[in-house]
């Protein structure tokens, strides 16, 4: 068996190809075009693996993705691969479009024309938008994404389902919510936070910081697409959730608990703009038809998470350098302090 990964070499993907690594004895091609978000410091394990083949190009390459899935012929395509940060699209929408549409697009085009009979598309509960609790989105709920990020793989889910509907292509789509775990490039909310306060730097709340997300462990993450690989059901969409839903304030505070640094770290800084205020979602449908569960509860994830980042300063001082500091300046340098917690 060979399975093309994309975008193998950021947060989840990496996590992917590690887990497939370990636990299988497929062949694995990781194409990944190495943004600022791809490093193959996450993948140096593999790198003397006969299994294991990496391809530095993007997926919107039609001629390189059409010339790889010919050479190649995998089993089954994993689609990681995009523009996965909701502030850098509200900062710079056009790469994200760009990748997380046309190159999606390009893949499935690969892959109908050399009949790849596995495609799974790896989305995000963001497409369903903000929710009222204590609702939990189900895979038939309306698709009312909110940011440029969240329209782009909301628009490449319904891309993806119409090749099934029209090309009678095998595809599987999975929407998970947000992850954390180790490897993760530090601008989103977890490991952001471990690393600004690891470094005793001001930890910067959006807004009143009560807004709800569902934490999933990477790792259960990467099993649940594994058994929606293995097991799902052609044409069929499966929600992965952590089960766990926390407004970010307290996961913030849990953060500055496990580092033992104090509560003035904590910055409520200006918005972001057309924020969700909640998310929530139901995992019932990949539960019963596979028997996957989340195993690795927050409170121990968390802990992990955080001796990962204390114990790999120099993986973080690499990705920290260049490029972010510039993006850390756009994002966070004209945003207003808030002298104390907003009134609700
Ligand atoms: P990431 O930003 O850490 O990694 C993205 C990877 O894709 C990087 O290695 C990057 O180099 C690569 N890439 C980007 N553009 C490319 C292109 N044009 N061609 C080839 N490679 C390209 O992202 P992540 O957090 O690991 O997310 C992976 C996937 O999971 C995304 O599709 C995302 O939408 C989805 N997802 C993420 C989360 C989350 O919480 N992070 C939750 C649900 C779904
Ligand atoms: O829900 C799944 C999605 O989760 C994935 O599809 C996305 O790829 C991933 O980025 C994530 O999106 P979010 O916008 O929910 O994640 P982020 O880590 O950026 O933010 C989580 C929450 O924390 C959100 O309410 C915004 C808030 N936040 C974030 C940052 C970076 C802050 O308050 N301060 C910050 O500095």
């Amino acid at each position: 068996m060979t399975v093309l990964v994309t975008g193998g070499a950021g947060f989840i993907g990496s996590a992917f190809v590690r887990m497939l690594a370990a636990q299988t004895d497929w062949r694995v091609v990781n194409l990944d075009k190495l943004t600022y978000a791809g490093n193959l410091e996450n993948l140096t394990a593999l790198a003397e693996n006969p299994l294991y083949r990496f391809v530095h190009g993007d997926i919107c390459d039609e001629r390189l993705v059409l010339a790889l899935v010919s050479e190649e012929k995998p089993d089954a395509i994993v689609h990681f691969a995009a523009e996965s940060h909701v502030d850098r699209s509200i900062l710079s929408p056009e790469p994200v479009v760009h990748t997380n549409l046309h190159g999606t697009f390009v893949l499935l085009e690969a892959a109908r024309r050399l009949r790849i009979p596995r495609f799974v598309h790896v989305s995000t509960d963001e497409v369903y938008g903000s929710l009222e609790a204590p609702l939990e989105a189900t895979e038939q709920f309306p698709l009312v994404p909110s940011s440029p990020y969240s329209a782009s793989k909301a628009g490449s889910d319904l891309l993806v389902r119409s090749y099934f509907v029209t090309y009678k292509l095998p595809v599987l789509i999975t929407r998970a919510s947000n992850n954390y775990g180790p490897y993760q490039f530090p601008e989103k909310l977890i490991p952001l936070m471990i690393a600004n306060a690891l470094d005793n730097k001001p930890l910067p709340v959006y807004g009143d910081g009560q807004q709800v997300r569902d934490w999933l462990y990477v790792e259960d993450h990467c099993r649940g697409i594994l058994a929606v690989l293995r097991q799902g059901r052609d044409g069929e969409i499966y929600n992965i959730g952590g089960n766990r839903s926390l407004p970010n304030l307290e996961v913030v505070r849990r953060v500055l608990e496990l580092t033992g640094k104090p509560a003035s770290l904590l910055q409520f800084v200006t918005d972001r703009p057309g924020h969700d205020r909640r998310y929530a979602l139901s995992s019932e449908k990949l539960m019963q038809e596979t028997g996957w569960r989340p195993l690795v509860d927050f409170e121990s994830g968390l802990t992990q998470t955080i001796d990962w980042y204390r114990d790999h300063a120099l993986w973080v001082a690499h990705v920290r350098s260049g490029e972010y500091r510039s993006y850390y300046e756009r994002n966070y340098g004209g945003r207003e302090l808030a002298a104390s917690e907003p009134r609700p």
